[in-house]
């Protein structure tokens, strides 16, 4: 099976001239070539965030001269930077989040632990995250991701015709619950060491959004649904509701739709918030994983 034709992934045809592209998997994601991230040229942007569009996820190799000024730098480019849900950020730089889980931490939790689409529980949610890598374990700690425009075009007419109208409600309940479970009190947050900040009784109210999304630069359709944050379907009772989240759940995971990435030091990864979810492994108990994250402001899906 092919999911798109073979001159999907062509380079020439993609217009992408001032970079080179390697598809990672045959659903989505790509290594870009050729790029500098901390000295990109202004085509060779252009061209990254066509990319990005195209394959969702898109990733760099060996960008040691990377700075945190430098994510910041190329987290603007794309839009505003986007209010991060659940923490503060880092000293000096209030719009990056360090994501540390140290060799010694042992958690049942993980940030980005489960199948999600960043703070989804939010009106506008982050359009665009980037994570910089820069310490790894040495086996263990993938991301995967999941395409869910793929997912949203495989589905049959008639399943696309029952959901087009409807509105999922997004809330950080079931999230929630976990980040708590087993601690004192409510208000003393933490996965590991990373100190979570965060508003809790608005990301539970949370907030509805079309099942359906439309994105505002492809025009293309995606399923805007997960399996931590879909809590219900406006005007359905639980009972009708449950079934069709838990399948369209499942169906936007599916295994054919993923691509996974081993990461190395001073990787920097590029996804869509609009077109794919992702999933971090709780997986390497004994070393410690640091990442870098920033994220773009979205607008309201539509
Ligand atoms: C995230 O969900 O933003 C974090 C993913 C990861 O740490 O792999």
């Amino acid at each position: 099976m092919q999911f798109y034709p073979p001159e999907y992934y062509d380079d020439a045809r993609n217009g992408f001239t001032a970079i080179k592209t390697v598809p990672l998997a045959s659903a989505m994601g790509a290594e870009i070539l050729n790029v500098d991230v901390a000295n990109i040229t202004d085509e060779q942007f252009t061209q990254v965030e066509k990319a990005l569009y195209h394959y969702k996820m898109i990733f760099f190799r060996n960008q040691q001269n990377m700075t945190i000024d430098d994510q910041e730098a190329l987290t603007l480019r794309f839009g505003d930077f986007g209010t991060d849900a659940y923490t503060d950020g880092i000293e000096g730089h209030p719009n990056v989040q360090r994501l540390i889980k140290e060799a010694s931490t042992v958690v049942d939790w993980i940030f980005g632990d489960g199948w999600h689409t960043d703070s989804p529980f939010m009106e506008q949610p982050p359009a665009v995250s980037m994570l910089q890598s820069l310490d790894i374990p040495p086996y263990g700690g993938d991301t995967w991701w999941s395409n869910t425009e793929l997912a949203y075009n495989l589905l049959s007419e008639k399943m696309k015709d029952v959901i087009a109208d409807l509105r999922v409600h997004m809330s950080a309940a079931w999230v929630l619950s976990n980040v708590n479970k087993g601690k004192p009190k409510l208000n003393d947050l933490s996965v590991g060491e990373i100190e979570l900040t965060m508003n809790q009784k608005k990301m539970v109210e949370g907030w509805f959004h079309p099942l359906v999304r439309t994105h505002p630069v492809t025009g293309n359709k995606s399923l805007f649904c997960d399996t931590s944050y879909s809590m219900g379907i406006e005007g359905m009772t639980q009972d009708e509701s449950r079934p069709l989240l838990d399948f369209l759940g499942e169906w936007a995971t599916r295994e054919d739709f993923n691509c996974r990435l081993r990461w190395e030091p001073h990787m920097l990864v590029i996804w869509d918030n609009r077109q794919c979810l992702h999933k971090a492994f709780n997986d390497y108990d004994g070393y410690r994983r640091e990442m870098i994250r920033t994220i773009v402001n979205g607008e309201t899906p539509v």
